[in-house]
C-alpha cells in the first residue's frame, strides 16, 4: 500500500467499544490479555514508538535488533509489531510460517520505503547493466519493500541496516567495482563518504526520471545513490546546527545518518537510534545535547535522562507521522481480535519474494 493509501485508508477506524474507553481502562485491557496470551504473545517495538505503546513492548531495539529478535523468536503464535510496514514484512520472512505478524495499523508504512518501487528498480537495474555490465552489487536499507530486498538478494546482495552500513558497504565493495544503495540516499552517502569514497565517485539515480545523474568520468564511480530520503530527518538542517552552536556552544549535536550529509558533517557525532541512545546514557551528567532524529525518540530521552540538557535539533520537529500511527487504541484493538480468535493486519510476504528477500537478509545477519 503507497502512503497516500495508507494515509487514507479506512484501517484507522476503530470500533466504539475501544474508543470509548478512557486511556486507563485500556492500559488494564492490555495487560490482562497480555497475561491470559503468556508466551503466545510477543510484542517488539522500535524506539520511535510511542510511550503509550512502549511501555507494553516486550523487546524495543532499533531496527537491526529487531530483525534479529524476530529470526530468533520461534515460540510466539502471534507477533504483534510496534514499528512500521517494512519492519513487519522483515519479521514475517524472519519467522515461522506458523507464527503470524500482526501490524496494528496499516497504514503505519515510510514514505522512504515508498520512494523506491520494485518496477523503478527492476527498470534502473537493466540500465545500469548496460552501462557498468556486471560490476554492480546492490544494497538496500532494511528500510524498503519486501519485493525490493528480495531483488538485492536474488543479484547477490544485502540488506543495511544505520547500525551496519559501514561494515555492509565495505563487504559489498570488497565483492563488486560498485554498489547501488538503495533507497536512502543519505545513509548511503554518509556511510560511503565515511569510507573514504570521494563525492565524485559517487552519482544519484533518480527513479522518476529513470536517469543517472552524475559529471564526470562514468567508470569512475562507485557508489550510485538511489535518489530517496527520510521525510522525518530531511528536516534537520545546517542552520539548525549554526543556531545550536550560537546558543548553547558547550551543547553536542549528536544526529542520525538519515540526515543529509552537510548536516551530518557539522554534528558532532552520527549513528543509529541505538548508538544515540546510549551515548547519552553514557554521557556525564551535566552534559549537553542537541539530538537529530525522531521527537518520540528525543522525547524519551529528555524524560529518562533529567541530569542532562537535552533538545532537539530542530525545535520545531514533529514525530514520524507513520510510526504514530500505532497507538494505545490500536494495540488493544489489534489483541482484542487475537482473542476473539478473528487475528486481523496480518503481514504475509509471498514465498516467491520472502525467498529472495532471506537471502538478502541473511548476508546481513550473518556479518554482524
Ligand atoms: P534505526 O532504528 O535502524 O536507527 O532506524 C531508524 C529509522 O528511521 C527507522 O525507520
Ligand atoms: Fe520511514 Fe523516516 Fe519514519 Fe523511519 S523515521 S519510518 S525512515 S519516514
Amino acid at each position: 500500500m503507497g502512503l497516500l493509501e495508507e494515509l487514507t485508508a479506512e484501517a484507522g477506524t476503530l470500533p466504539e467499544y475501544i474508543t470509548s474507553l478512557t486511556e486507563q481502562e485500556m492500559e488494564m485491557r492490555v495487560r490482562e490479555i497480555k497475561r491470559v496470551l503468556g508466551e503466545r504473545l510477543f510484542i517488539p517495538g522500535h524506539h520511535y514508538q510511542k510511550d503509550e505503546v512502549i511501555q507494553f513492548a516486550d523487546a524495543v531495539g532499533d531496527s537491526l535488533q529487531l530483525a534479529q529478535i524476530s529470526s530468533q523468536n520461534s515460540e510466539a503464535e502471534f507477533i504483534v509489531f510496534c514499528g512500521v510496514h517494512f519492519m513487519a514484512e522483515t519479521a514475517d520472512i524472519l519467522t515461522g510460517d506458523h507464527q503470524q505478524v500482526i501490524l496494528p495499523d496499516m497504514r503505519a508504512g515510510c514514505s522512504m520505503a515508498d520512494m523506491a518501487d520494485i518496477h523503478q528498480t527492476e527498470r534502473a537495474w537493466a540500465k545500469l547493466q548496460d552501462y557498468f555490465g556486471d560490476t554492480i552489487i546492490p544494497l538496500t536499507y532494511v528500510n524498503s519493500t519486501a519485493a525490493i530486498k528480495s531483488f538485492v538478494g536474488k543479484n547477490g546482495g544485502a540488506t543495511v541496516t544505520s547500525s551496519n552500513a559501514h561494515k555492509m558497504v565495505k563487504w559489498a565493495l570488497g565483492e563488486k567495482e560498485r554498489i547501488l544503495f538503495l533507497p536512502d540516499q543519505h545513509l548511503g552517502r554518509n556511510t560511503a563518504a565515511d569510507l573514504g569514497v570521494q563525492e565524485s565517485e559517487m552519482a544519484v539515480w533518480d527513479p522518476a526520471l529513470n536517469s543517472l545523474i552524475h559529471e564526470g568520468e562514468m567508470a569512475g564511480i562507485k557508489v550510485i545513490l538511489w535518489k530517496g530520503h527520510c521525510s522525518v530527518h530531511e528536516n534537520f538542517t545546517e542552520k539548525n546546527i549554526e543556531q545550536v552552536r550560537n546558543t548553547h556552544p558547550d551543547m553536542k549535536i549528536i544526529v542520525h545518518p538519515e540526515c543529509r550529509r552537510e548536516v551530518v558533517e557539522k554534528s558532532d557525532m552520527n549513528g543509529s537510534t541505538k548508538f544515540i541512545i546510549e551515548t547519552i546514557k553514557n554521557a556525564p551528567g551535566g552534559s549537553q545535547w542537541a539530538i537529530g532524529t525522531e521527537m518520540n525518540l528525543v522525547k524519551r530521552l529528555i524524560k529518562e535522562h533529567p541530569d542532562k540538557k537535552i533538545i532537539s535539533l530542530n525545535p520545531y520537529m514533529c514525530p514520524c507521522l507513520t510510526m504514530n500511527r500505532i497507538d494505545l487504541p490500536h494495540l488493544l484493538w489489534s489483541l482484542e481480535n487475537i482473542m476473539e480468535k478473528t487475528p486481523q493486519n496480518i503481514i504475509k510476504v509471498g514465498k516467491d519474494v520472502s525467498d529472495g528477500a532471506i537471502l538478502a537478509l541473511d548476508r546481513m545477519l550473518a556479518r554482524v
